[in-house]
Order: structure tokens, then sequence, then C-alpha cells
């Protein structure tokens, strides 16, 4: 595992895209697993800027959906396919299939996520996992209490989750309580897993996650075991790390 400490959130950023785009330098056809969340923005403009300068191609690559709610219309600006494609894929010159999606309105929802794993296996595995974490230490929607074995499934959202992100909602009566999720096994499997964070709320998950033995309670430990874990924080989520 390599941890690094930069001094801001927009740095984050820049390290984290640029340790992207070297991985897709050497790794051109790579399958990349997305995550949604505000962290996240950062690199998908430095990718965009990338691209629109012809430092990169994306034309080779395909890309699965880390999360998603249940019961968002795709349309809406609050489900993570539509905030995937609108910020990132429709700004890379990439056809709309090339992202699995979790369809979190599928009539059932148990062949969408089995369906799901298989397409991840004939692809032949996610290469680059891009992550966050939530200030409950969850990784994807993986809460904590989530099996270290589990794979993509249905999940109910605790309630910091719906908290912290009631702010995309009118009122936080509106965040769904449900979710489907690639499980913490399947995030596992990646080849590769980069995760960032920024702010002084994520700092006692990474403490947990870093730095407390291994526990269901704090689903990105999980992550300790990885063989292949870059973890880029801004100074105030380093905060509480030795
Ligand atoms: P955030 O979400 O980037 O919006 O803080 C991260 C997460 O919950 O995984």
């Amino acid at each position: 595992m390599e941890v690094v400490i930069v001094d801001s959130p927009s740095q984050v950023a820049q390290e984290a895209a640029s340790r992207v785009l070297d991985y897709l330098h050497t790794n051109p056809t790579a399958n990349i697993g997305l995550a949604t969340g505000s962290t996240q923005q950062g690199i998908y403009q430095l990718l965009i800027d990338a691209y629109n300068e012809g430092r990169i191609d994306f034309g080779k690559n395909h890309f699965f959906q880390l999360d998603e709610y249940l019961g968002v219309p795709e349309t809406s600006p609050t489900s993570f396919q539509h905030v995937l494609k609108s910020h990132f894929l429709e700004h890379v010159g990439v056809a709309d299939g090339v992202l699995q999606v979790l369809d979190g309105n599928a009539d059932d929802l148990e062949s969408e996520c089995s369906e799901f794993e298989h397409a991840i296996a004939s692809a032949g595995g996610i290469d680059l996992q891009l992550l966050g974490i939530g200030r409950n230490g969850h990784i994807g929607f993986n809460e904590p209490g989530s099996a270290f074995d589990s794979r993509t499934r249905v999940v109910e959202l605790q309630i910091e989750t719906v908290q912290s992100n009631s702010h995309y909602f009118e009122s936080e009566d509106r965040v769904p309580r449900h979710a489907i999720t690639q499980g913490l096994a399947t995030i596992m499997a990646a080849k590769f897993v980069l995760l960032i964070a920024t702010g002084e709320a994520k700092a006692p998950a990474l403490a947990s996650m870093l730095c407390s033995p291994q526990s269901v309670a704090t689903p990105a430990s999980i992550l300790q075991q990885h063989p292949n874990l870059i973890v880029i924080l801004d100074k105030a989520a380093a905060r509480d790390l030795p």
C-alpha cells in the first residue's frame, strides 16, 4: 500500500489523475470502475482536460459503475449513472454502452446484481477501481457490518450516509434508503485500487481504515489486504494518522 499526503483537495485530484493517466498509458485497454461523489469530481475534470489536450484516449476502455441508488430515475441529476455520464463519459468521446450500469430501477434486482458480476468476469475483471470513502468508513455503499465476502447486492443505507448525501436532494426524506453496490469482495478483486479522500470529516474513517485492525465496522479496512492500493489524501483527511 502506498499512502500519499498532499496539501489540498486540488492536489489530491491532480495526483490521482496523474496516477490514472500513468496507469492507462501502460494499460490502454483497462476496465475502469468509476466511483461517484463530490471528491471524485476533480479527477474527472482533469481526465476530461487530458482528453481534450490529446494526452489520453478512452476508446479502448470499458467502465463499470460502483454503486447506485434504488428508485432514482436514470435521467435525474441525483442518479449516479447520470452523474458519471454527464460529468465525465459524455466529454471523453466514448459510446453510451461502454458504461456497465447498475440499474437501480431493474424489475429483478437480484438478476441485475448477478448479471453485473457476470459482466465484470466476462470482461476479464476490473483493472482500475476508483474509490472514495464515507465518513462511516463505507466504500461503494458497503456500510459498516457488510461482509468481507460480499458481492454486488442491494443494501440498506445507514442514517449517516443518508444525512451526508442529503444536500444533493430537496430534503433528507427524499434520499433513497436503499442502493445497489459492488460488494467488498468485488472491489477487492480489482487489480489496482485508487482511493482518495479530502477534508477533516473523513479523518476518523481514514485512521480506522489504515491503522486499526481490520473489522467489518470499517468496511474500507478490508483494503489493508489489497496487493495494489494507493490512498491519496489531503492533510485534513490525514489529520488522525500517526
Ligand atoms: P463523497 O462521497 O466524495 O461525496 O464524500 C464518498 C463516499 O461516500 O464514498
